[in-house]
């Protein structure tokens, strides 16, 4: 009741591991019912749950039969910066794809290029990373809002601050590329909703057919297969690719996320370094290489 009043709605997140409750859902509704019962003790009414669309989140993670429960200021998922209007198969997500971008330590000083940019996820948090564009740029909605205590003026001003270190996008910067029409258009739209995102150049091209990149940063993240065939497909194209790399993009770095570990021996090259990373049902790993 001093977090929120019955006109507000709310939903209850629970994890439980190790615990004589075994059940996440019957974790939440014991936090919900006694939620709504102090407020129908004390007022006659409760505050309503709404799964979609709820003003509060609450989390329950109970561990070893402890249970902490916080308050979600973020109100949802921060890893969906809200760009991603169009997808294709097999997208990364949005934290991976700017964790890449920083294990790279990319500055803007050479030219950033995805020639397999799918729906253009690494494009997009370069062009956050130079433009410094803040992760939760395009969220209008944050769980902090719905606080007692939440002063929008301090918050207009907070906002004000990160928005006025937004540089442009020097021309030619990042550019991207996929042998799919449907992806490039997707990733258009996906930069379009960024600022200086319209000045990403994307086409349509295999990258076996891209005129030769020097002294560029290429970060990318090949297809990968599941079923049988499809595996041996992937093992070959990643073959033309290490081939691609070797031979007409001399004087680059590449970096380039396998979602499956496997393919990083079908390359032909030999990585400056392999980083395991996992999320979002992905256990691939990003491999560094040079290009002399
Ligand atoms: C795993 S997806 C990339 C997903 C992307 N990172 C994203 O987040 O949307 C691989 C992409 O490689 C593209 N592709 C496959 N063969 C290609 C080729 N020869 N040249 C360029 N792109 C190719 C596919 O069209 C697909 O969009």
């Amino acid at each position: 009741m001093e977090l929120f009043d019955r006109e507000q709605t709310f939903v209850i997140t629970a994890t439980v591991s190790d615990s004589k409750i075994t059940h996440s859902q019957y974790a939440s509704l014991c936090l919900k019912d006694a939620i709504v019962d102090q407020f129908q003790e004390k007022f006659g009414a409760r505050p309503n749950v709404d799964k979609r669309n709820p003003d509060l989140i609450f989390n329950l993670h109970i561990h070893k039969n402890t249970a902490v429960i916080s308050l979600d200021a973020s109100g949802g998922s921060l890893h969906r910066r809200g760009y991603r209007q169009e997808s294709v198969e097999a997208p990364i997500q949005e934290s991976l794809a700017a964790s890449i971008i920083d294990l790279t330590q990319w500055d803007g000083e050479r030219t950033l290029i995805d020639p397999m940019c799918g729906s253009g996820t690494l494009l997009c948090e370069g062009l956050m990373r130079y433009c410094r564009i803040p992760a939760a740029y395009l969220w209008e909605n944050f769980g902090f809002m719905y606080f007692p205590d939440f002063a929008p003026e301090i918050w207009q001003q907070v906002k004000a601050e990160a928005d006025a270190q937004i540089r442009a996008l020097p021309e030619g910067l990042i550019m991207g590329s996929d042998a799919a029409k449907l992806a490039v258009k997707a990733a258009r739209i996906n930069l379009g909703q960024l600022p200086y995102g319209k000045e990403v150049v994307v086409r349509t091209s295999r990258f076996q057919e891209l005129e030769p990149i020097s002294n560029a940063v290429i970060v990318s993240n090949p297809p990968y297969g599941v079923r049988l065939g499809a595996q041996a497909e992937a093992a070959a194209l990643v073959g033309e690719l290490g081939s691609f790399l070797k031979h007409k993009c001399t004087g680059s770095t590449a970096y380039l996320y396998f979602g499956d570990r496997e393919l990083v021996k079908k390359i032909g090259l030999k990585p400056a370094w392999k980083k395991p990373l996992s999320n979002g049902g992905l256990d691939g790993v990003l491999a560094k290489y040079e290009m002399y």
